[in-house]
Formats: C-alpha cells, structure tokens, sequence
C-alpha cells in the first residue's frame, strides 16, 4: 500500500505553463490512495482549468480566500488543518517571493502561514528568473524557515531557454511526497534493488537474454518502499508495471545496469542485487543485422564474461549491506557460501531452480538465508510475503553489521 494513501494533501497550482503538469500530479496521487485538494491562483487558471482539476481530484477547486460559499464550507482555516502536507506546484517567482515576505492577500499565501503541515515548493520559472538573486534571496529564506525545495530541474524551457527553471516531473513529485511519511524499518534509509534480465546485444534486432520475470526484485522494491525506505529500482527489461512510489531507471544490457548501479551507489545504504544478469556478451554487437550465408556453415559467436554487479558494488561501496541471490540446481548452500565470500555480499538468498515449482517465472518462492552467521531455511512463500520477510532479515544484518 503506497504511504500516500489515506493521506490530506493540498496542491496549490501558481500562474505558470508548468501548471498543466499538475493535473498528472493530481492523478498519481488519487492513484495512490491520497485525498487532495486542489488551490488555484488566479494566474493558474490561465493556464488550466479548475473544471480539470476538479474532475482529476473528484474535490471542487479552492480559488479564493474570502468566498462566503467556500468559508461556509471548507474556510481556509479548516482546510490548513486538514492538510498533512501542502505542495505548492508550481512554485512561481512571483509565489515564492511572496511567501518569503509572509504575505497572506490570497488563499495560497495564506494557507502557508495557516498550516501546520509541512509545505514542499516546486519552483518553475524562466532560468533567468530562477537565478536571479532576488528569488536566491527568496529560496533562502524559504528554505530557511525549513520550506523544502524540490527542483527545479535543468533542461530546455518552454520559453525556449536552456538552464534551471522546469518543474519536477510530476512521479518525481510524487515520490518526494511519499518520502515525507516515511514511516517503517528502513525509514530513512535507501535501497538500491537491480532486477530481471539483463539483453546483451548481438545486432540491432537480437540479443542473448534469460527467463528472469524480474518478479522478485519488484516485491522486493515495494516491501521496501513500504516500509519507508527510498528506493531505486533498476530494471533490465520485463512485462511487469513499474511500481510507484519508486525511482525507476529501465537499462538493457549488464553493462548498462553496472554504470546505473554505480551512479547511484553512493546514496544506498542496502544494495539488493535480485537482477539475472547475462554472464557473457557477444564481444561485438553488430552495427546491422547479421544475415544469414551459406546454410553448411554456423555462425560463431565470441563472448565475453560481463562484469559483476554484485562483486563490484561491494567492492566499490563497502559501507551498505549487499545482499544477493543464488539459483542453484545442485550443491544449494555450499555454493551460495562461496558467493558470499566471492562477491562481499552481507546475506545470499538461495533457492533450488531444479524445482520449478518455484524460482524464475513462479509467483512463489523457497529460500535459505545465508550469511557468515550460518543458514536459515524459510518455508515456500509467494514472492510478496517472502519479500516482506526478506527486508525483516536484511533489517536485521544491518544491525549485526551496525548500521542503524
Ligand atoms: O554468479 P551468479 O550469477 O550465480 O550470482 C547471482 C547473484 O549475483 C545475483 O544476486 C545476481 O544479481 C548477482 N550478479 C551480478 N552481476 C553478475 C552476475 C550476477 O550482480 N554479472
């Protein structure tokens, strides 16, 4: 269940074309279960109608502070108490200068001042605008009086400007908002999950692959996004949805997913490496597809042996807890413990893949726990639960291992 769920979340919309935007924003949150409130500024309602965001948000649009009809039922004073959060997207200069100096001559204004809830500004604004100092001056103060910033992003603006100024994309939002109720045995904390198969090209229309459903490793991002951690999920490609609530990075080839995993690496304190990754590539990925010529003769592939995710995570980022997964036909735990030791992994989860009952493409699981400590066998599972009982266990090293 997404932590946004059941949560009071105004969105107040300032004039700006980003505004359109939030509409998607306002989606992703009833898709995860919040209620929202959407607040307009005049300025906003150029740009999008309330009628939008009425229909998205299945609430009527709060546009004015002193409307007899809306202060006879949600007054801007009850709507600041009912919040448990208040994003401001997007933030414009104009909004953000105003909020600085503590104004309160519309309802976005005075909501800030009236609200205990935190409040979240994604500024999105022209990059000359953006870096001004006169809205560095206001950045500061906002951030300051403990006002969290998310953005904006660099990019191509729509005014047709290069720099700073775009919003946030709305799931980025999304899962800024999510992070502000993070609650649960990895609050805080990051996990850095790699998952299904890895394709390793041979030519542009072949590669070389394996049955990996990625099935694990998406149960697994979301039993730690539920209990509170921040998660990044790096996925080669598979049929499933991407799970919210999660930064999602889609890769191909273990190459790819080696690069992401070490860009990231630095930020994880658990790295869970669920992907099967391909051992070898063919050394030369043709730039056209290979033809076929005389039917006597095959066709030779040279292959190289891919780089380890694992073994070089650990090596590279000794201060999180790796944790990695065995699929054995035979010889289950001896050769689990030599993973262990090879790739400087805390915890390998073994499983037996000669029973295809579970493993690879099943909805269920049997594993043992194995660490320098010893084994431990856990009964067949569906991947769900023995996701939520793998984080318990994982938990549990990290203290063994003294990581808080
Ligand atoms: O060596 P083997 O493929 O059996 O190891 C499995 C474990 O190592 C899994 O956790 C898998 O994600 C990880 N691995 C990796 N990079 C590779 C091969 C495996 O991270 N190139």
């Amino acid at each position: 269940m997404s932590r946004l769920n059941n949560k009071h979340i105004i969105l107040a919309i300032s004039g700006g074309i980003a505004a359109y935007k939030s509409a998607e924003l306002v989606r992703l949150l009833i898709k995860s279960g919040a209620q929202v409130q959407v607040v307009m500024t005049s300025g906003a309602t150029e740009f999008i109608t309330p009628l939008t965001l009425q229909a998205l948000s299945g609430n009527p649009v709060h546009q004015h502070l002193l409307n007899p009809q809306a202060e006879a039922g949600m007054g801007h004073i009850q709507l600041a108490r009912w919040a448990d959060l208040l994003i401001i997207a997007p933030a414009s200069a104009n909004v953000m200068a105003r909020i600085a100096q503590g104004q309160a001559d519309d309802l976005l204004t005075t909501l800030c001042l009236a609200t205990g809830a935190p409040v979240l500004l994604a500024p999105a604004m022209n990059q000359a605008m953006w870096r001004d100092q006169a809205t560095q001056k206001n950045l500061q103060t906002l951030l300051a009086r403990g006002i969290q910033v998310h953005g904006p992003a660099e990019g191509e603006q729509a005014c047709g400007d290069i720099g700073a100024g775009r919003m946030l994309e709305p799931s980025q939002l999304l899962t800024a908002l999510a992070a502000q109720f993070n609650q649960g045995l990895l609050a805080g904390k990051t996990v850095l999950i790699t998952a299904g198969p890895t394709r390793e090209a041979i030519d542009p229309v072949r590669y070389i692959s394996n049955h990996s459903s990625g099935k694990m490793g998406y149960a697994l991002a979301l039993a730690a996004r539920d209990q509170g951690a921040k998660v990044i999920l790096i996925s080669g490609p598979t049929q499933l949805e991407q799970p919210e609530d999660v930064i999602f990075v889609a890769v191909e080839s273990a190459q790819d997913m080696l690069k992401a995993s070490l860009k990231v690496g630095s930020t994880a304190d658990y790295f869970i490496a669920t992907a099967a990754v391909a051992d070898y590539r063919p050394a030369q990925a043709s730039e056209q597809k290979l033809k076929k010529h005389n039917p006597a003769h095959g066709l030779t592939l040279e292959l190289l042996q891919n780089p380890d995710i694992l073994a070089t995570m650990s090596k590279q980022y000794p201060g999180a807890i790796h944790v990695g997964f065995a699929a054995e036909t035979q010889d289950l735990i001896p050769h689990a413990q030599d993973k262990l030791k090879r790739k400087g992994a805390h915890m390998i989860i073994a499983n037996d893949v000669s029973n295809t009952s579970i493993g690879f493409n099943s909805d269920n699981n049997q594993v043992s726990l194995v660490t320098s400590g010893g084994v431990e066998d856990l009964p067949l599972l569906s991947k769900q639960q023995l996701a939520r009982q793998l984080i318990v266990a994982i938990k549990k090293i990290s203290h063994k291992a003294s990581i808080t």
